[in-house]
């Protein structure tokens, strides 16, 4: 098979432990060129990937002018997706982005419509469609263990706050130019939410709020506690920032199923999976073994994201997550944030001329506020 030559804009820490395994062991895809503004960063990347000066750039747009580059992977903070991957779609190259996907719906909706004009992939790095926790509670759903899904509970209360790389700017998840706050950030879960569903959600609504931060004046949300409309059944996502329960439940009318991390985690980074069970009305038990750490899969998970890539460009087929699928995560997002703000149920998709649709969170000022909002309240997202 001929060898798909990649690009790859900013080298930051997704890189180095998610990017950098699947680049450096897939044989037949090869990282030819990167680019990243700050010159500490390219160096590290040079070394990963054993580049030579000539293959280093400050510039993005001198790694879309090599006519050797296929394809390129965008994993620059969000606020900056749009005008990279517009410039590498003119470029004629495939897209691989990053979460999520765009600031606001419309920039995507923009991205989309000019990537399928030109014919190109465009594919979201949707890395937890591979951990094979959730691979195997979508397996059980899809055999129909535990009959039609109805309820599925989903906690990620402890995530971990982790900095960018210290090289640019380590805080920038906490500035409105990231779009949203830890459910931004861990949207993973809004994802993984219509993926087990197999259907885009149709409502929200949500409490978003940013308790946590009391040191100081915080600008996004640090706790998101939704609840989604499925047109089989609700999902409910319990988002945050610090000390919290982890793990998931899924009811259905045969039967439930329930996934827990040593230690009831978040996310089991260093953990095993301690708890694996199914169980259906007939009272049959399937415990499952434990399971290797996240640390030792997560990995692997971008391996298998960047093969399906590459095996979707050649075969001319989407990738298991398109960017459509980013766009609508996005929007359930977006979607919680204006339910906090408004004390409202959501409808989605996002009407197009809808202020939180064409801006993200900064249309979030232009929407008329419920006085007893706490996302007002806490002050975030530039509401007062
Ligand atoms: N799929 C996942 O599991 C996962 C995990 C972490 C981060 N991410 C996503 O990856 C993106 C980056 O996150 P991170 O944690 O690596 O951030 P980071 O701050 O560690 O790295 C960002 C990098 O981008 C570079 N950069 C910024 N602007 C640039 C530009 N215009 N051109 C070239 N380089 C530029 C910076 O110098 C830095 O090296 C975010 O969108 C984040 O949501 C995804």
């Amino acid at each position: 098979m001929e060898t798909l030559n990649v690009g790859l804009i900013g080298c930051g820490n997704v890189v180095s432990y998610g990017h950098r395994p699947a680049l450096t062991s897939l044989p037949d895809v090869r990282l030819v060129a990167l680019a990243d503004v700050t010159e500490a960063r390219r160096r590290i990347g040079q070394e990963w990937f054993e580049l030579a000066n000539a293959d280093l750039y400050a510039d993005y747009r001198e790694v879309l002018a090599r006519p050797d580059v296929q394809a390129v992977v965008v994993t620059v903070p969000q606020q900056f997706r749009r005008e990279i991957i517009l410039a590498a779609i003119a470029a004629g190259k495939h897209i691989l982005s990053e979460k999520p996907i765009a600031y606001a719906p419309a920039q995507a909706a923009e991205m989309l419509a000019t990537a399928e004009a030109r014919g190109l992939t465009f594919g979201m790095v949707h890395n937890y469609h591979f951990f094979p926790e959730y691979r195997k509670i979508k397996e059980l759903i899809d055999s129909g263990a535990i009959g039609d899904l109805r309820v599925l509970t989903m906690h990620y209360l402890g995530v971990i706050d982790y900095p960018g790389a210290a090289d640019y700017k380590p805080d920038w998840r906490h500035t409105l130019a990231a779009g949203g706050g830890v459910l931004t950030d861990m949207i993973h879960g809004v994802y993984l939410a219509e993926w087990l569903f197999g259907a885009p959600a149709e409502q929200v609504m949500a409490f978003v709020d940013a308790p946590t931060y009391q040191q100081r004046q915080p600008v996004v949300e640090d706790l998101a506690l939704l609840h989604v409309a499925f047109p089989g059944g609700y999902a409910a996502i319990h988002m945050g920032w610090g000390q919290g329960v982890g793990g998931v439940d899924a009811s259905g009318s045969a039967g439930h199923l329930r996934m827990r991390y040593n230690q009831y985690q978040t996310s089991g980074f260093n953990q095993p999976i301690e708890l694996y069970s199914v169980r259906d009305w007939q009272r049959s038990d399937h415990a499952l073994e434990n399971k290797a750490t996240h640390m030792e899969t997560i990995g692997w998970s971008f391996t298998q994201i960047w093969a399906d890539f590459r095996d979707a460009i050649r075969e001319r087929r989407p990738t298991i997550a398109p960017g459509q699928a980013g766009q609508r995560a996005l929007e359930l997002t977006l979607g919680a944030y204006l339910s906090g703000a408004t004390g409202q149920v959501v409808r989605l998709p996002l009407p197009a001329d809808h202020p939180v649709y064409q801006k993200g969170i900064l249309g979030m000022a232009d929407v008329a506020a419920w006085p007893e909002s706490r996302t007002q309240a806490a002050g975030i997202f530039g509401l007062r």
